[in-house]
């Protein structure tokens, strides 16, 4: 019997304050017509003081594990991606484990910026496949608003703050249409460091830092590397781009989404959009739209979802997977 990782459950969370495009433009000279133009981003909420990773990621993965109609004792392995943490140690999958009372199973955190949560998932998937766990959370959390330059309007308009969540069992089956995740692709190049990145850490310059980004540069190199892993990953699981239900994406930008799917010839009524609510949430974003469409019913049990995501580092990946 072949033994795969199954979604058994989705959750997400977002800060109370949204923040429109307007407010945006009282901060920083820019419009929402610019904005939307540019990215398709609408609206994004940023945490309050009282809001953190931690707070955000605890109840999605709460929501999670109620989907999932599980308890979080259950729970022997979290994965969680993020770039924001709340403390630079210890990870936040502790602050997580101990809120839903799982404490003693492995927890750490993964960093690898907007692809985050595809690393997590892929980490997660490989300890459940080889027996080193049975029961997985795996969450994308960020505050991406604590290192956003408020000065920059290249950056400042682009990124939100939210937490997505899963919870992923070993489940094992022989059958064609088994559920669980079948491929996943990862890549980095540390080559383009410069590109996109923030301007301290620890053992630089001793501060959090904030976000700097080459936006353009970035746009060709995401929709090139998004194409070219999609590609990757359908070839891995032998499944041909129009037998995809739907797709995934991280939520960066309205255009390098529109451009991945031009690129493989999927229909955009086949992907699945939230950048216009959310903006750019990092390693929070494909879990929180994943959430979002398996909530309002569009993402049914059986089907084929592709996740992509691609970032800082460069770092880019996707995943095929059955619900
Ligand atoms: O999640 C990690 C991956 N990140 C991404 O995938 C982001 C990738 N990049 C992008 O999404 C786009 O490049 C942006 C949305 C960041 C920018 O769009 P663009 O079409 O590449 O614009 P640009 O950077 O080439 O800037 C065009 C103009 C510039 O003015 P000039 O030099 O042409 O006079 C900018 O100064 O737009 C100006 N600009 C703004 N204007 C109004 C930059 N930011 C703003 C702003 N409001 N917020």
């Amino acid at each position: 019997m072949t033994r795969r990782s199954v979604i058994i459950g989705t959750g997400s969370a977002l800060p109370a304050r949204a923040v429109s495009n307007a407010e945006m433009a009282k901060i920083v000279e820019t419009s929402d017509e610019w904005i939307v133009d540019r990215s398709g981003i609408r609206n994004r909420h940023f945490a309050g003081p009282s809001e953190t990773t931690g707070t955000l990621a605890t109840e999605a993965a709460k929501r999670a594990l109620v989907a999932a109609g599980i308890d979080g004792s259950t729970i022997d392995l979290i994965v969680l991606a993020t770039t924001t943490p709340d403390q630079t140690f210890p990870a936040v999958a502790t602050i997580v484990q101990n809120e839903i009372g799982a404490n003693g199973c492995v927890a750490f955190d993964v960093q690898a910026v907007c692809s985050g949560f595809l690393y997590a998932l892929g980490t997660a998937d490989a300890m459940l496949r080889t027996g080193m766990a049975t029961r997985a959370l795996v969450i994308g959390a960020e505050t991406m608003s604590r290192i956003l330059d408020f000065e920059d309007r290249g950056t400042c308009v682009l990124f939100g703050d939210g937490a997505g969540a899963i919870v992923l069992e070993a489940q094992e089956s022989d059958a064609a249409d088994a559920r669980g995740i079948i491929a996943t692709k990862l890549h980095a190049d540390g080559a383009h460091n410069e590109m996109l990145n923030v301007d301290g850490g620890p053992s630089t310059t001793g501060t959090v830092g904030k976000i700097r980004m080459r936006g353009n540069q970035v746009f060709k190199h995401a929709v090139n590397n998004l194409a070219s892993v999609l590609s990757e990953v359908l070839e891995m699981a032998g499944i041909e781009p129009a037998a995809i239900d739907w797709v995934v994406p991280h939520q960066a930008n309205a255009r390098i989404i529109e451009g991945t799917a031009k690129k493989l010839g999927l229909p955009m009524d086949r992907v699945i959009m939230t950048v216009d609510q959310h903006a750019n949430t990092s390693a929070a974003s494909v879990p929180l739209a994943l959430d979002l469409a398996v909530r309002d019913g569009r993402i049914k049990p059986g089907q084929l979802v592709v996740l992509e995501a691609m970032g800082g580092g460069f770092t880019w990946g996707a995943t095929v997977l059955r619900m």
